[in-house]
């Protein structure tokens, strides 16, 4: 079985990530890491212990950093809710987190097991960055690290240029690209093209039983702001497409490319720099996902949430 660390920002699609995750047989899942974006941080730990008791999963849940590198914290419940689940009146309080060790988790999972580990990253990149600040050997230590951020060949969803994840903590995001540490980059173009739910791929999802409805239930306020903001036929699932390609990714068309993402304050800030053609004289450091087949994402997805 392939070990994944899960690193995530728990809102609405990161909680369909998660169940992925848990419900895949070929996977074992040794923690999971929480870190504010979404929402703040207290409530994306709820959410994530949510999912996990939903999945009858023991899988221990850490809490991360409360804000990102350098810059306040910027959330986003505009796009997933008050509570970032839908405001659906689920109960997503008073649990309680293993601790808030994530960064040493983080560093001590993937040291412990050299070449072991998969790390895949759902929300802005401030725990994993911190983690690679303290053990820099993490990025010869993991054994892949799949990344959910960036905008890749499309436009941004915070900005026009960028994506929230690389955007709410550029430094973070940059941090980890120039770690060395071997990366897929599966970006919001990926999620736009191959993971929006019109209506009635909605429902064919809630025919999946009681995870399927969860799945949906808790994309009531990104179904909205898809619509509206992003002008998609509804809700997109960024984040559980990446955890298709980080469980199966023999599903993703890649290309080797540097990859920087850009720090500054202006319209520019958590853009990620791709340089397709190779113009740069800067040696490739990314596999960035150029394509998923969608029957193949919504094929695992059904799968998944069947079981
Ligand atoms: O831009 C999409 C990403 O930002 C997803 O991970 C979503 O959950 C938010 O964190
Ligand atoms: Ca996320």
């Amino acid at each position: 079985m392939r070990r994944l660390l899960i690193d995530t920002d728990t809102a609405s699609d990161d909680a369909v990530a998660l169940v992925m995750a848990l419900q895949e047989p070929t996977v074992s899942v040794d923690a999971i890491t929480v870190v504010a974006g979404n929402v703040p941080l207290p409530q994306a730990v709820q959410n994530a212990l949510y999912t996990v008791e939903l999945c009858s999963s023991g899988v221990p849940v850490f809490a991360g950093r409360s804000a990102p590198l350098m810059r306040r914290l910027q959330t986003a419940e505009v796009v997933h809710g008050k509570d970032g689940m839908g405001d659906i009146g689920l109960p997503l309080s008073g649990r309680t987190s293993a601790g808030n060790s994530a960064v040493d988790v983080i560093i001590d999972t993937i040291m412990g097991s050299p070449g072991e580990v998969t790390l895949v990253t759902l929300g802005p990149l401030t725990n994993v960055a911190i983690a690679l600040l303290r053990e820099p050997a993490i990025a010869e230590s993991v054994a892949h690290c799949f990344v959910m951020g960036g905008a890749g060949s499309g436009p941004g969803n915070v900005t026009p240029l960028a994506e929230f994840n690389f955007w709410c903590d550029p430094e973070a995001a940059r941090t980890v690209v120039r770690s060395g540490m071997p990366l897929t980059h599966i970006g919001w173009d990926i999620s736009v093209a191959s993971a929006t739910f019109d209506p009635d791929e909605a429902a064919a999802l809630r025919t999946c039983g009681p995870l399927g409805e969860y799945s949906v239930n808790i994309q009531a306020v990104l179904d909205i702001y898809a619509k509206e903001a992003s002008g998609i036929p509804g809700f997109d699932l960024p984040d559980p497409i990446a955890m298709a390609v980080a469980i199966d990714p023999s599903i993703a068309t890649t290309a080797r490319r540097h990859v920087d993402v850009l720090i500054g304050d202006g319209a520019d800030r958590g853009k990620d720099v791709i340089d397709w053609h190779g113009v740069a004289d800067q040696d490739p450091n990314v596999d960035v996902v150029t394509h998923v087949p969608r029957e193949a994402f919504v094929g695992m997805l059904h799968r998944l949430l069947a079981e």
